[in-house]
């Protein structure tokens, strides 16, 4: 599109950030060209003011926690459960939604995550494992199975070219749906909206909790709910355990009559740091390591385990109809501190080490509070979880190698 074609109403976007106090935006509009100054204009205009109002938060005494129901018995109904599981998939009830829309800052790794090469002698990329853990179940249905790919505008160039340059791993690309999230202005820690350049916002993914509207904007939607479709499987792209489309977990789902379903895994320790899965007033909730209480952290049922001793691993399934209601729900802001890259007063682009502002994120878990129930779907942590989060020490590219090689993987 030509440029110049799009005008800039520059007094609109003056008055717009004066209302919102951050004037400081415009700091440098003289000096900008053009297309530069369109560019910032537009950026502002998108804004998503709402993230930063204060979540309203219902009084702490109005919330009831309660442990949920861990099914102990998944295991004696593996086979009936795999074969609702395979016929729902061959009935084309079930699709996947891989987020990939994070900027994996704490590997320190500059491309898309699931380009991170887990091989050691010979290649062995992440999203080459989530292919290949998919492809295990296509060729057990007898059919493809449509994948939904968040990506955001920061990695998305990247990833389509990586999945392009690999064949799409064997995956058939008619398959496969790539579309791009939304990206939330980073502030200080005032609430002043940081600049990346005297042209751009500090912008970053807004989360993974948006998938659902992302993919309503990006027109995704249209024609689902009339589909076969019923269930979307979300899983995150950095668990290179991950089971992704398990029809033994898919058919547990549908069997138990519940609402959604979410994998867990026992924890390593009361205090390890993976959100709980809980009840909250009843539904289904899950309870931040930081929110557990002391008292809950090592709180023990009848049986002698853990309360709160189950964690989450981001694999969920959650029912297509149900997510259509949340569409107009309003997502609660997670805000969290991180290392954001800004200009300063003087225009220098400063890159710090430590957490110097705040990102406004919503969160997929969230989402699981939405639904009426849901079946706790206790897996194997050593077969299933080997999340790569850091370059090393915990939940990192060395323990998930380990893993890797436990579960007969050669790297
Ligand atoms: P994380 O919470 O680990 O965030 O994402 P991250 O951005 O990948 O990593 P850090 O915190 O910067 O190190 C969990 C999952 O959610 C996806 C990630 O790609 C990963 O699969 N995600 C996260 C998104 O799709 N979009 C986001 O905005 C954030």
């Amino acid at each position: 599109m030509n440029n110049m074609s799009q005008s800039i109403n520059l007094n609109s976007v003056k008055e717009l950030v004066k209302q919102h106090g951050q004037e400081h935006l415009l700091k440098y509009a003289n000096e900008l060209s053009y297309d530069e100054l369109l560019k910032l204009t537009m950026q502002i205009n998108e804004i998503d003011w709402s993230i930063f109002a204060k979540n309203e938060k219902a009084e702490a005494s109005s919330f009831f926690i309660e442990p949920i129901h861990v099914p102990s018995d998944m295991k004696e109904n593996e086979e009936s459960h795999r074969t609702i599981g395979l016929n729902a998939i061959r009935e084309g009830k079930l699709c996947l939604l891989l987020l990939a829309g994070g900027q994996g800052t704490r590997l320190g790794f500059d491309k898309p995550k699931g380009a991170f090469n887990m091989g050691i002698t010979k290649d062995l990329f992440i999203f080459q494992l989530l292919m290949e853990h998919t492809m295990d179940v296509v060729r057990l249905a007898g059919n493809f199975i449509h994948m939904y790919i968040m990506v955001s505008d920061i990695n998305y160039g990247d990833t389509i070219t990586f999945f392009k340059e690999h064949n799409y791993f064997g995956y058939d690309p008619e398959y496969l749906h790539f579309f791009v999230q939304e990206l939330n202005p980073a502030t200080d820690f005032d609430g002043r909206i940081l600049m990346s350049s005297k042209s751009s916002l500090a912008l970053s993914p807004n989360g993974n909790g948006g998938w659902f509207s992302s993919m309503h904007r990006a027109g995704l939607l249209d024609g689902i709910f009339d589909s076969s479709l019923e269930w979307i499987n979300v899983f995150a792209v950095d668990n290179v355990l991950q089971r992704i489309a398990d029809p033994v977990f898919l058919g547990a789902t549908i069997e138990s009559g519940k609402m959604c379903g979410a994998k867990v895994v026992k924890k390593a320790a009361p205090n390890e740091k993976v959100g709980a899965i809980c009840l909250q007033n009843g539904k289904p909730h899950i309870i931040e390591y930081y929110e557990l209480s002391d008292d809950m952290m090592y709180t023990k049922n009848d049986n002698g385990d853990l309360a709160y001793g189950f964690g989450v691993i981001l694999n969920y399934l959650f029912p297509i109809n149900r997510l259509k209601e949340t569409l107009n729900m309003k997502m609660p802001h997670h805000i969290v501190k991180k290392a954001i890259p800004y200009i300063d007063e003087n225009g220098t682009l400063i890159d710090p080490t430590e957490p110097n502002g705040l990102k406004y994120e919503t969160l997929a878990l969230d989402l699981i509070h939405k639904m009426d129930d849901c079946l706790v779907f206790p897996v194997e942590r050593e077969k299933e979880f080997a999340p790569v989060k850091n370059s090393s020490g915990v939940d990192s590219v060395d323990t998930a190698r380990e893993l890797l090689v436990k579960n007969g993987y050669e790297l």
